[in-house]
């Protein structure tokens, strides 16, 4: 059965302690029953990744990367690899996400490279995909994430697949104010769960968790989440504050 998740990516905000006190209202929050049954999930930045790890030990918060690099090892100056993030415990790595491929260039090849580095140490990849707003506007977002999936994630077994969390984030909904309305959302997940199913089988398709993101917010959270094949959200802005955070994590 498909998880209900609910994953804060932090970007490059939160310093350490920062990051620390976050983890421990969240967990506070948490303790006082919100978020009974979700896969509560944050993404801090790398150098806070190791005393997150500790910080959320023992409680119902998991511990993300925002990236790794493709390789084991190696002469790679500034990367990490998966076998570091995996030493120090962490569970989840966010792979492709939109400000990756558009800052820094990642290819549809080195995105599939990373899935199945994490794979291979693992770690649970959280893959995103989704259309820039030319793309939507032209109707061509079917086809977008279509592409998107076959270069980057068919290359999977079904095995390896079920252990893959999909966040598709239309890329003109993130950090805008925009969002896409819930019957928008709707659709495009019960596509790419035909295509999840079409490629492996409806049993697959139904394991896997596909969560949407851009510009999700506590006040538009219950509509989107209430829709049959959306199974939470990836959560940018409104996850750097507790108190947000955890409405969103409510709001099944
Ligand atoms: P916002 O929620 O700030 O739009 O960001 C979404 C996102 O990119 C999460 O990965």
């Amino acid at each position: 059965m498909r998880k209900k998740i609910v994953a804060g990516n932090w970007k490059m905000n939160k310093n350490l302690s920062e990051g620390l006190s976050l983890i421990e209202s969240i967990k506070a929050g948490l303790a006082n029953g919100q978020g009974a049954g979700v896969e509560v999930i944050v993404a801090p930045s790398y150098v806070t990744l190791t005393e997150a790890v500790k910080a959320a030990a023992g409680s119902a918060v998991k511990i993300s990367a925002q990236n790794c690099h493709q390789e084991e090892n190696g002469a790679y100056t500034g990367e990490i690899s998966t076998g570091m993030i995996q030493a120090i415990g962490v569970e989840y790595v966010i792979i492709g996400h939109s400000e990756r491929r558009q800052y820094f260039n990642e290819s549809s090849a080195s995105i599939a490279k990373k899935i199945n580095a994490s794979l291979a140490k693992g770690l649970k990849p959280i893959y995103c995909n989704g259309e820039v707003k030319e793309e939507r506007e032209a109707g061509k977002h079917f086809e977008v994430v279509q592409r998107q999936m076959n270069d980057e994630l068919f290359h999977l077994s079904a095995e390896e697949v079920k252990k893959v969390v999909i966040a598709y984030e239309p890329v003109w909904a993130i950090g805008t104010g925009l969002t896409a309305s819930p019957d928008q959302a709707q659709e495009i997940h019960a596509f790419i769960r035909k295509l999840l199913s079409d490629k492996y089988s409806a049993a697959v398709a139904e394991e896997i968790s596909i969560l949407y993101g851009g510009s999700c917010k506590p006040d538009n959270a219950v509509e989107i989440f209430g829709k049959k094949d959306v199974d939470g959200g990836l959560i940018g802005g409104a996850a750097l504050k507790a108190e947000d955070f955890l409405a969103l994590v409510a709001s099944f």
